[in-house]
């Protein structure tokens, strides 16, 4: 009995192996620079779904909504500058059209950093109704540069 569940398991260790290796062959390193992005990305997805959690009231931590909308507004900053080009291709939904049509990118990048500015006064001023304007704003510009430069995922 002993020996069966042995020999189960160095076929199952085994059989597991070549998947493992074949993994690893097929994973696909993105440039830094877009990795690093993604990470402004992610921040940016974090803080403003904690904000809309404040903002529902699931949670009542008033003293962070403040430090939340900053948040934002710093990623926003950074994000400005995070698009160097020839950053996108495999491991990145960069669109290549984000380069062949800079001026617009940006006009969407500083959207961004234009909500993200007033979300920090409507926050730093405690109006929570203000705040709430402010994040629809917000949420309109992440969709509305998406909608044109995000590839969408696999
Ligand atoms: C000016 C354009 C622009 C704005 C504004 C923007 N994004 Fe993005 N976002 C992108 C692009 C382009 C990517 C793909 C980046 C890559 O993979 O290289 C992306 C990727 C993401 C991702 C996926 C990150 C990952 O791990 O792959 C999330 C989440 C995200 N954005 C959230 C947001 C949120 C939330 C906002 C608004 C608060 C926002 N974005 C505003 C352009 C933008």
């Amino acid at each position: 009995m002993v020996r069966i569940t042995w020999s189960l398991a160095v076929a199952a260790i085994a059989a597991s192996l070549p998947t493992t290796v074949a993994a690893q062959d097929t994973e696909v390193e993105p440039h830094p620079a877009a990795e690093y992005r993604q990470s402004l990305m992610q921040g940016l997805r974090a803080h403003t779904g904690a904000l809309r959690g404040l903002l529902g009231g699931d949670v009542a931590y008033e003293g962070h909504v403040l430090h939340h909308a900053e948040a934002v507004q710093g990623i926003a900053t950074m994000a400005l500058n995070a698009f160097p080009e020839a950053t996108g291709g495999e491991g990145s939904r960069a669109m290549d059209a984000i380069w062949e049509n800079w001026n617009d990118f940006l006009t969407k990048a500083r959207a961004l950093k234009e909500g993200a500015d007033a979300l920090a006064a409507a926050a730093g001023s405690g109006d929570m109704a203000a705040v709430d304007e402010a994040m629809s704003a917000v949420g309109g510009s992440c969709r509305g540069c998406h909608t044109d430069y995000r590839a969408p995922a696999n």
